[in-house]
């Protein structure tokens, strides 16, 4: 099990070091098919839970148009200042952070923020790190429209030679992921439509789908 919030306190001071020690080449796919999965339209409001410095910021701006929306959710005012500087050389008009807790904030703070219910949910990396993952995801589906896609991509321990599970389990580890959350789960149990990616002999995992209409 992670440590209480272990998420929140560890990447308190990371933003100017984040994008150097976090091993692109390794979770830049998972990002990049989860982005795909969700169909953002032009014209799309995109909640990011957990957006970290922003690395999805380009493509789901070049998706959304000149008239979305992303909105950046993150708990650490370091991160969240990392994507602040990203965002003013993409298009600051069209991208909103808010410094929160994921578990905490209400639905209706998102979709006031937003200036709409979401049009498309991305959770990358985020989710494993929450005591409490379950009750952020739930807000978050909660705050986008019926029909919505929506995407968790986070990690676990890889499959493989003993070597590959220590590497993939000590990365983690590092990151203050919980590896029994499974968070994607969450996508499988409850949306439609579920596509699946698994990248990196399984030690990173993507699901998408549909918000259901409600009857
Ligand atoms: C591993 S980083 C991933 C950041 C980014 N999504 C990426 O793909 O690079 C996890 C992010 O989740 C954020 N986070 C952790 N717990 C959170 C919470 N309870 N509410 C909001 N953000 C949280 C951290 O501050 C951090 O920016």
């Amino acid at each position: 099990m992670a440590a209480p919030d272990a998420g929140r306190t560890r990447y308190a001071l990371l933003g100017r070091w984040y994008d150097l020690v976090s091993a692109e080449p390794l979770y830049a796919p998972g990002r990049e098919v989860a982005v795909e999965m969700i169909h953002v339209e032009p014209g799309a409001r995109v909640l990011v839970v957990g957006c970290g410095t922003g690395p999805d910021l380009p493509a789901l701006l070049a998706a959304a148009g000149p008239h979305g929306v992303v909105l950046g959710l993150d708990a650490s005012a370091s991160m969240l200042g990392a994507a602040r500087r990203r965002a003013a050389r993409l298009g600051p008009d069209r991208v909103r952070l808010l410094l929160a807790d994921a578990q905490r904030v209400p639905a209706a703070r998102l979709r006031d923020v937003l200036g709409g219910p979401a049009d498309a949910v991305l959770a990358p990396y985020s989710l494993s790190l929450m005591p409490d993952w379950r009750g952020a995801w739930a807000t978050a589906l909660a705050a986008a429209r019926p029909g919505a896609r929506a995407a968790v991509v986070d990690t676990t321990v890889a499959r493989g030679t003993l070597p590959v599970r220590l590497a993939s389990r000590a990365a983690c580890a590092l990151g203050g992921v919980d590896v029994a959350a499974r968070p994607w789960r969450a996508v499988e149990e409850e949306l439609e439509d579920v596509g699946a990616a698994t990248l990196a002999r399984g030690h990173v995992e993507v699901r998408a789908g549909a918000v259901p209409r409600r009857s």
